[in-house]
């Protein structure tokens, strides 16, 4: 299976950091957040990856190609261990980028990924999303679609406060964890949400996607709107959802990426105690 991963947005909610910066490059401690999703997407056996960039983006794609001049210093220096850190990042998965030349949208940049994909089912893996769990996310939903043979999203309960700033689906239990699709809607009110299931970042969807963006209208924001599109899906074609076991965070909100950095920090032993000593001593402060 091939994986799309749409990194062209503006990052508007990261501003002033995101003005000359894409969000998908924001460090976790000592890696930028796009490698976590594209080692994501390989250790659920993927090796074929698109990265749909524009504007500003092209860091990106120095990040995963060879770094020769660094390359050469490091042999030089024989820092075998930093060598191969860095060597690994270019070998990682055979990586192609295409170009959303307007942030016209989420279902707008899977469109121009089109081409690469031939007809084939394939998996989303949005760029600025990062999902940490045992079995990787991904993994997790191309067995599902393995078992029911259709689109599949990824999702997780949310508090019912938060679901103005989701996609929610309306849907029915028809195994445990795993949920027939009915009707999408994004970002509803609390009122209008007709459940707390959240889509999250992870897609597996049947080619038959493409013709559905295509006939998908601008909607919320001027945007060409996954969920509208995959609402055309339904009419065609069942989706799933499966609610998959694992942490998430979203790197366009400067929370998530601060939560992301100290939880991760302290699973590392060379910051776990000096962080936790720090931790408790801002907490007495307070
Ligand atoms: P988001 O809605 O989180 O990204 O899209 P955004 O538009 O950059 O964020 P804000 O709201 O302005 O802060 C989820 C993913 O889809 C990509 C983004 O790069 C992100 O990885 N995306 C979004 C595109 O590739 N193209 C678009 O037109 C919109």
């Amino acid at each position: 299976m091939k994986a799309i991963i749409p990194a062209a947005g503006l990052g508007t909610r990261f501003l002033p950091m995101t003005k000359n910066s894409p969000k998908e490059m924001l460090p976790i401690i000592d890696k930028p957040a796009i490698q976590y999703v594209v080692e994501e997407a390989v250790n659920s056996g993927i090796d074929d990856i698109v990265i749909v960039t524009g504007r500003g983006k092209e860091v990106i794609e120095n990040h995963f190609d060879i770094a020769y001049e660094l390359e050469k210093i490091l042999e030089e220096r024989n820092d075998k261990e930093k060598l191969e850190e860095v060597r690994k990042i270019s070998e990682i998965a055979e990586i192609f980028y295409v170009r959303q030349k307007m942030p016209l949208g989420l279902g707008h940049a899977i469109y121009v990924a089109k081409k690469h994909i031939d007809n084939e089912t394939f998996a989303v893996l949005l760029g600025d999303d990062i999902i940490v769990a045992e079995e990787p996310c991904t993994k997790q939903i191309m067995k599902a679609y393995e078992r029911y043979d259709a689109s599949i999203i990824a999702v997780q309960e949310v508090d019912k406060k938060d679901v103005t700033k989701y996609g929610i689906i309306e849907c029915e239990e028809v195994d445990d964890g795993v949920y027939k699709i009915k009707n999408l809607v994004e970002k509803p009110n609390i009122q209008e949400a007709p459940s707390n299931l959240a889509v999250m970042g992870r897609y597996i969807l049947t080619p038959s996607i493409f013709g559905c963006i295509e006939k998908t209208k601008p909607g919320k924001n001027n945007e060409i709107q996954l969920t509208d599109a995959l609402n055309l899906l339904l009419e065609k074609e069942d989706i799933y959802a499966y609610k998959f076991k694992g942490k998430r965070y979203d790197l366009g909100d400067k929370f998530d990426w601060l939560r992301i950095n100290i939880e991760m920090a302290l699973q590392r032993e060379e910051f776990k105690q000096k962080l936790m000593e720090l931790i408790r001593k801002i907490a007495n402060e307070k």
